[in-house]
């Protein structure tokens, strides 16, 4: 047993060495630099307009990648057989996990800089309070169970011996919370709208 779970990742340190190597380091430096970075650049510059672009390409990221992993990939993964599956999670997998948390702490921290920027915190719209909620709600979410499932599957990626009912299993569940995700990242847009218009 011990043998064959030689590679399985045992502890949280071991799992994101595994993860960095499978996604390769330029790729994990710039999915964790990248995103984190903008913000804070787009802040110093004093210029709301550069915070404002850096918003918006990051949120314009997330919202796209939501659509496509739960309108597109999540179907056609649960379709695959599971050497398929495990083939095509094994590339994936690694690189969404280090890329999409900083990503989401990335637009939500721009978001929140920019209403800084605009002075909106003064008094704060109905709008701006929903998309505070709505930015709590989606990091609970992607830090919580989200984060839980994809470590999982990539646990069984890295595994000698996939457990490929478990990959299947949280695969699921991770396409049903995608959705919830979806849903929670509508409403955000609706919120944005609502800042724009004055509300
Ligand atoms: C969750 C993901 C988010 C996405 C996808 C997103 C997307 C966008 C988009 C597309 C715009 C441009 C449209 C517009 O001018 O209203 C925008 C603007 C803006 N966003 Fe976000 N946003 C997100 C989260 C947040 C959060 C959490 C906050 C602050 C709490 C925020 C604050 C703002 C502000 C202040 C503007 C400028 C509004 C204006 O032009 O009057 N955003 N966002």
């Amino acid at each position: 047993m011990a043998l064959a779970d030689a590679r399985r990742p045992s502890n949280r340190r071991e799992r994101y060495r595994l993860m960095v190597d499978a996604a390769s380091r330029p790729f994990a430096v710039g999915a964790i630099a990248v995103p984190l970075l903008l913000p804070v650049l787009g802040y110093l510059s004093g210029d709301s307009r550069v915070l404002f672009t850096v918003h918006l390409f990051l949120g314009a990221f997330w919202f796209g990648t939501a659509v496509l992993g739960a309108a597109v990939l999540g179907p056609v993964m649960g379709g695959l057989s599971e050497e398929a599956n495990a083939e095509f999670a094994g590339g994936f997998v690694p690189k969404m996990n280090l890329l999409m948390e900083p990503v989401s702490v990335g637009v939500i921290a721009s978001g929140i800089g920019l209403a800084s920027m605009m002075g909106l915190w003064a008094a704060p719209s109905l709008s701006l309070w929903a998309a505070l909620v709505l930015a709590i709600a989606l990091l609970v979410l992607g830090f919580g169970p989200l984060h839980t499932f994809t470590a999982g599957m990539f646990d069984e990626i890295a595994a000698d011996d996939t457990d490929h009912e478990r990959l299947a299993s949280l695969n699921k569940k991770y396409g049903m919370l995608s959705l919830v995700e979806l849903v929670l990242m509508i409403a955000v847009l609706g919120t944005m709208s609502g800042l724009r218009w004055g509300f």
